[in-house]
């Protein structure tokens, strides 16, 4: 039986594909909840919808290529008009913690050229605080010693992530330092203060980027929708 979570990732991906409309250029998520999305995404392609997909990563290249959906070169589009992708962590002001998944420069790049950012989520993301989660950060691997310092002396303890015994490789080629700042109370300033550490390519803070997130309720078989 599907546990609640994966239940509750359906539910705000099928309201949210509904968001879409005929001939849009559609941003596609990474993730395990993204994943719900890019299949529903899937279907409408199947059903006549002339969608231009942009994917935030290899992965979800590979998958939308999968499900035949048509894909654009990020380069080759002025602006996106929908974007449904996850998140770690959310909060009422919508501020996420996002790059569980690795994906998180080429998910902000995105969503800084969507004019509609969806989130969707399970129950389980929702936080009164950011910072359960830690907040992923993506720097060139010339760099990565050199931000682990200038973190700690934000209070932030990093760890380089690693996968296979090795450091783990962006899509872009760099290391991701998973960074603990214990609660996050001030997200606006840890974000500015990330964004002037030289070696530093993106962080996983996303501030005024999300327009509303979508969160399954599995209990009622329903969705929540913040905005
Ligand atoms: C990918 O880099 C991430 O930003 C994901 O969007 C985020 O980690 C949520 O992933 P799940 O849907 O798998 O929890």
């Amino acid at each position: 039986m599907m546990n609640h979570l994966e239940k509750e990732k359906q539910l705000a991906a099928k309201e949210a594909v509904k968001l879409i409309s005929n001939n849009q250029i559609v941003g596609l998520g990474t993730g395990s909840t993204a994943i719900y999305a890019v299949q529903e995404i899937g279907n409408l392609v199947k059903q006549g919808f002339n969608i231009k997909g942009v994917a935030t990563s290899n992965k979800t290249k590979e998958l939308a290529k999968s499900l035949n959906i048509p894909l654009m070169d990020i380069n080759d589009v002025n602006f996106i008009d929908i974007t449904i992708d996850g998140a770690d962590e959310f909060n009422s002001d919508l501020v996420l913690i996002k790059g569980g998944g690795g994906a998180l420069l080429k998910e902000k790049i995105v969503a800084s050229m969507t004019n509609v950012e969806v989130i969707i989520a399970d129950s389980s993301k929702k936080v009164d605080t950011l910072g359960s989660f830690p907040l992923p950060i993506e720097v060139v691997p010339f760099a990565a010693n050199y931000v682990i310092r200038e973190l700690f002396h934000m209070s932030g303890f990093g760890k380089i992530r690693i996968s296979n015994n090795q450091p783990f490789i962006t899509d872009a080629g760099n290391f991701i330092i998973d960074t603990d700042f214990g609660t996050i109370a001030d997200p606006v300033y840890i974000s500015e203060t990330l964004n002037n550490i030289v070696g530093i390519v993106a962080h996983g803070l996303f501030i005024k980027l999300a327009n509303k997130v979508i969160m399954g309720v599995g209990e009622s078989n329903t969705t929540v929708v913040y905005q």
